[in-house]
């Protein structure tokens, strides 16, 4: 599975730190930057590509992170198709795959430590959208609202 990461400098160490981790589990990692610590950049300008290629699908799936993890995902689901959120649990980290079919796993770099985000990360990208009837249906009038905007 190819998977894209993106960070902005609240996220940055978390972001190479999770590069690292993902490296090493064998999943084919496309960095969108930042590149360096740069305290002056802005999220936007790294979630934003990380978005669009999951949509166009250059990745599978995002992990993208901020200092809270509320920018990226507010960003990220601007772009139509893209669905991300900020979690901070495992549950969460696999129930929003199964059940909505999350494609981008937002977290906070000045929140969650590197060792839990190894484990949110993995519940992600270790969970399958189940494609049940009532999860369609709930995304489906997820997606109405898209298309109308
Ligand atoms: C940057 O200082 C910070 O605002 C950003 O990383 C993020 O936390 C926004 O949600």
């Amino acid at each position: 599975m190819k998977i894209g990461i993106a960070a902005d400098h609240g996220g940055y160490e978390l972001k190479e730190s999770l590069h690292t981790f993902l490296t090493s589990k064998g999943y084919e990692v496309q960095d969108f930057g930042a590149f360096e610590l740069d305290s002056a950049d802005d999220y936007p300008d790294f979630v934003i590509p990380l978005s669009k290629a999951i949509v166009s699908g250059e990745v599978e799936r995002g992990i993208a992170v901020c200092g809270s993890g509320v920018g990226a995902s507010v960003a990220a689901n601007k772009i139509k198709g893209v669905r991300a959120a900020l979690i901070n649990d495992h549950f969460s980290a696999h129930q929003g795959v199964e059940d909505d079919n999350l494609n981008m796993l937002c977290l906070g770099g000045r929140v969650t430590g590197a060792m839990a985000a190894q484990e949110l990360v993995t519940a992600f990208l270790g969970a399958e959208f189940t494609g049940e009837e009532r999860h369609m249906r709930r995304l489906g009038k997820v997606k109405d609202v898209e298309d109308q905007n």
